[in-house]
């Protein structure tokens, strides 16, 4: 058995913080509180975490590693893209499983598995991505669920790879309703893009900039409000990934006060990053094309107001990486071939850290909530995920908050030749990290195991 006491610290969780030692033994956090006596009285390890807060390991619940989901294979593969995480305090994680071309829904997830299983260095389970609507595919969603993999993810724009129509949502909405699982909802409408994208190409503007040209916010939003009446019609409940604009912030808030089990993220990106970067020299937009695009700072501002009211529940990371070299060989003439999708599952938590509780935007128990607490609520691994309490795995951040960040591509672990936010400099340094009683990381350095993840069986959502 092996006792670990964290003395001195901040502890944080969704409902507060207070200053407690946390006794762990062997994985799981065995209590939380004035500890002192205890170890005089028993033999344990000791590590003083004085003046720093203690955080619940982040649980990012949208990645994409090891996934040919909307293009080519992305840069990081269940090791690099663990690792990055671990470094970045993310000690969970809810990765997409793509359906693949002619497979069905349990051979796409077995084939997903297959990637994670021994190269995974955190726990992690997966949200399954449905396409392709086979005879059959219904009956199977019933085993998906059973297996442990209790949400799907579906796509509102791509027409003629990922999209649904509106009759296959509902069904699938009806469906995972009917068995307590989510519906992930990617709310675009995919047509009207298309339209704009091929008349933004017929003019002449091929470069990354026509990507966020061929976005406006009006697609989004409009795509959420028809997604809502269908989740309603369907008597289901709905989570819409990485939400970006006002309007679909306004339309989530409403449907909520309406008592519609509607629930939405956004992601660091999208309230931190400047859509300016699309005009950067050369190739240097193709950084951030990513779906939907980002957003002017009244919309980030909506973003901020969202989180800080409940409108929006969850941060996280959409961790979609493409080397820029790849982006610009395979889009450097028509910016509908740049693979979509940017890096972030490393910077999640100090980008929200530093841009969110330092500047005062966000309190520290609101921060754990979105990054940890609420995103294991929805997904269905809380308590055991999510926050730091008596029974729960010891997955543990330790955060100086007189630290600071530099965030570079050179210093990354992500695998991957740039990030959007290099040179940044943010309050706030995580210097340890622990996942089920074993410290991980150590000031940056990964010093876990190999593949010591584990696979997460996922409740249902009553
Ligand atoms: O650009 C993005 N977000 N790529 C990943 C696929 C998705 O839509 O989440
Ligand atoms: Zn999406
Ligand atoms: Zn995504
Ligand atoms: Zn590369």
């Amino acid at each position: 058995m092996t006792r670990t006491l964290f003395t001195g610290g901040t502890v944080a969780s969704a409902t507060g913080s207070l200053r407690a030692d946390v006794l762990v033994i062997d994985e799981t956090v065995a209590a939380v509180g004035d500890l002192s006596q205890l170890a005089a009285t028993m033999d344990m390890d000791i590590v003083d975490v004085s003046g720093r807060l203690l955080l619940p390991g982040g649980v990012d619940v949208h990645t994409h590693l090891d996934s040919g989901l909307n293009g080519p294979r992305t840069a990081d593969d269940f090791e690099s893209g663990t690792i990055a995480a671990a470094a970045g305090g993310t000690t969970t994680l809810v990765d997409f499983a793509a359906q693949a071309p002619g497979l069905g829904l349990m051979d796409s997830l077995a084939a997903h598995a297959d990637k994670a299983r021994g190269k995974a260095v955190v726990d992690y389970g997966f949200h399954m991505c449905v396409s392709d609507l086979y005879d059959g595919a219904m009956a199977d969603f019933a085993d998906v669920v059973a297996s442990g993999v209790t949400s799907f993810k579906v796509f509102m724009a791509y027409r003629g790879t990922l999209m649904l129509n509106d009759g296959q949502l509902f069904d699938v909405l009806r469906r995972a309703g009917s068995l307590g699982a989510q519906v992930c909802v990617h709310a675009e409408n995919g047509d009207v893009i298309d339209r704009l994208a091929a008349d933004l190409v017929a003019s002449g503007t091929t470069g990354p900039r026509g990507h966020l040209l061929s976005r406006p916010p009006k697609t989004e939003v409009e795509a959420v409000h028809r997604a809502i009446a269908i989740a309603d019609m369907a008597s289901a409940p709905i989570y819409f990934v990485h939400v970006s604009t006002a309007g679909a912030v306004e339309a989530v808030a409403a449907a909520r006060r309406n008592g519609g089990a509607v629930a939405a993220e956004t992601c660091t990106h999208y309230l931190t990053l400047d859509p300016e970067m699309y005009d950067a020299p050369g190739f240097e937009g193709g950084k951030v094309v990513l779906t939907p695009p980002l957003r002017s700072e009244e919309h980030r501002n909506a973003l901020w107001e969202g989180l800080g009211l409940g409108d929006l529940s969850v941060v996280s990371s959409d961790h979609c990486p493409y080397c820029l070299v790849d982006k610009e060989r395979y889009g450097k003439d028509d910016f509908r071939q740049i693979p979509n999708g940017g890096p972030g599952v490393e910077h999640r938590l100090p980008v929200l850290y530093g841009q969110g509780v330092a500047t005062g935007r966000l309190g520290i128990e609101r921060f754990v909530e979105l990054t940890a607490t609420a995103p294991a609520k929805q997904f269905g691994l809380y308590p055991r995920k999510g926050v730091i309490a008596a029974g729960s795995d010891a997955d543990l951040v330790v955060l100086n908050p007189n630290g600071e960040i530099r965030i570079s591509a050179d210093t990354q672990h992500q695998r991957i030749d740039y990030t959007p936010w290099e040179g940044w400099v943010l309050p706030g340094r995580i210097t340890q990290v622990w996942s089920r009683g074993e410290l991980i990381v150590e000031d940056g350095r990964y010093v876990g195991a190999p593949g010591r993840g584990r696979f997460l069986a996922r409740s249902t959502v009553s």
